[in-house]
């Protein structure tokens, strides 16, 4: 979709579709809405007084001006209360006009700012906003369907961000680029999760990675399984013995050529942060297999994966100055005659002898030789984001990501990332007494802890392999796939969970 940006008055835009906005409570509205009002002769006014249209958050109505503006059609859309509005409404709203904008059947629209220059709203802010709610509530994914549904609505082609103010303009453009990148991004990394396990396998998943650092100009390597045996990464070896599919380990690096070894590093004071994602390409428990019932949603065991994919991919685009590695360990989980069974031991690359209880505690397996390959690159940070724990689902639900960390300052910037991009994350403590639930009689620990606190036990697994690193963990387990429609930017399907927190967290690293 193209993103344009210009200088004008919204009422005099030639286009099939404008919109404009409402607070909850406005009565006689000023601005861009007050403007069109008047030169509508008082309509919205009217829908006010008449009690049609409230101006309640993500409520739309349609206008036809017939001739008393060049525009065929206006949407304004409600903001909901004043007082209550945040960046969060202004993607929000941004995502409901779009979304009916498309079932109107419009393909181009013209659009204000939202919330531009509101309480604590700076304009850019609000500018790339609107394009993250727009470009990330049109997401459709389709590449399986040969025929269209039956009232199937053509793509929005373009979306034209109307500013008043002609040096104001800039501000609005560097946004819209901002949150151009950035829901692209996410919905790279949506297409990646909704994409069927047969058309996702550990292959297909490093193609990807390696036509992104063609396209983006980052470095990729790709382990294949000799390789990994070679450097010793038994843990994601083991399980990915029960497969046909040969795992890949994928290493994705934006400003490699600045790493730590080559002092050069040093010199232009790049720190480098590394991001670790599950790529779990079918999980099916393996020898400790899973029930039926849902068993097609574990093609969405990768979405950890998919969420650096997509960081990294916004890092180069962005060009941040860091040095960010992605490390993307990705294999199936499946049984066979040559799957680990319960009771066997691996070796790790970290040196650890892991007891496997269960074959479907796998994640913190392939995460643990991941992490022991993180400490290669002496990291300021480690990041690692997992759809790692059932019990994440319970505890936290479809809503919330489960926060665990070692370094308090990386567990703060986190916490921050979050309540700007409202990508919501919870802490859960990693006390030292939850070692003993990992404790193995013939191992150095082992991979699962029972039932009490599961998603603390798998990360207090994970941190034993990231051991002298500032080191944070993200369980989306129940965040990757949603049944519904979330909210009016998140479709259902996969919703591209921690691509836009760990860019924010990118971004804002030297701040
Ligand atoms: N991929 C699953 C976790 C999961 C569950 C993700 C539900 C999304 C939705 C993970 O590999 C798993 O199977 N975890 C086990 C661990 C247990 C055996 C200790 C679990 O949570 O049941
Ligand atoms: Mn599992
Ligand atoms: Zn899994």
């Amino acid at each position: 979709m193209e993103i344009r940006v210009k200088a004008g008055s919204i009422q005099t835009e030639i286009a099939p579709l404008i919109v404009v906005n409402l607070f909850e409570g406005v009565t006689e509205p000023g601005g861009a809405t007050g403007a069109v009002d008047r030169a509508l002769g008082g309509q919205i006014r009217e829908l006010i007084s008449a009690g049609d249209f409230r101006g309640k958050r993500n409520e739309t109505v349609v206008l036809y001006p017939g001739g008393a503006i060049p525009a065929q059609r206006v949407l304004v859309v409600g903001l909901g209360k004043e007082e209550k509005f945040d960046l969060d409404g202004v993607r929000q709203a941004a995502g409901a006009a779009a979304k009916k904008a498309r079932e109107l059947g419009v393909t181009r629209f013209s659009t204000i700012v939202h919330g531009g220059g509101r309480a604590g709203l700076n304009l850019e802010d609000a500018a790339q906003a609107v394009v993250e709610g727009t470009i990330l509530a049109l997401y459709r994914f389709r590449e399986h369907k040969t025929e269209p549904a039956e009232d199937e609505r053509p793509d929005i082609e373009a979306v034209t961000l109307v500013e008043f103010s002609a040096e104001k303009v800039p501000v609005v453009e560097r946004g819209a680029r901002t949150g151009q990148i950035i829901a692209e991004a996410v919905n790279m990394a949506r297409d990646l999760v909704n994409q069927p396990a047969n058309y996702a396998t550990p292959a297909i998943l490093a193609e990807t990675a390696q036509k992104l650092a063609a396209d983006f100009d980052l470095r990729c390597q790709v382990l294949d399984r000799e390789q990994m045996a070679e450097l010793g990464m038994g843990a994601l070896l083991g399980v990915a013995q029960g497969s046909e599919q040969p795992p890949k380990f994928i290493i994705l690096e934006h400003n490699a050529d600045r790493d730590d070894r080559s002092a050069d590093r040093s010199r232009q004071g790049l720190d480098t942060i590394v991001l670790v994602g599950k790529g779990i390409t079918f999980d099916s428990g393996g020898i400790s297999i899973k029930p039926g019932e849902h068993m097609e949603e574990m093609k969405a065991d990768m979405a950890g994966a998919a969420a650096v994919m997509g960081a990294l991919r916004a890092a180069a685009a962005l060009d941040v100055p860091l040095h960010v590695v992605g490390l993307m360990p990705a294999t199936e989980n499946l049984p066979s005659g040559r799957a680990i069974k319960p009771g066997d031991v691996l070796k790790s690359l970290s040196g650890l002898t892991i007891e496997v209880i269960s074959t479907d505690a796998e994640g913190r397996l392939i995460l643990a030789d991941a992490l022991a390959y993180a400490q290669r690159y002496q990291p300021q940070a480690v990041v690692d984001i997992a759809t790692l724990t059932g019990a994440c689902v319970v505890a936290l639900g479809e809503i919330t990501t489960g926060l665990m960390g070692t370094d308090a300052d990386l567990v703060a910037r986190i916490k921050a990332a979050s309540a700007k991009t409202a990508e919501k994350v919870w802490e859960l403590p990693l006390f030292e007494e939850y070692g003993e639930q990992i404790k193995s009689d013939v191992a150095d620990v082992k991979n699962t802890g029972g039932r009490p606190a599961g998603t603390i036990t798998a990360a207090f697994f994970l941190s034993k392999f990231a051991k002298g690193m500032p080191w944070a963990h993200l369980d989306i387990a129940g965040k990757a796939l949603t049944d519904k429609e979330r909210n009016p930017y998140t479709p259902k399907g996969a919703t591209g969970v921690g691509v836009r927190l760990f860019v924010q967290l990118l971004r804002d690293w030297g701040k």
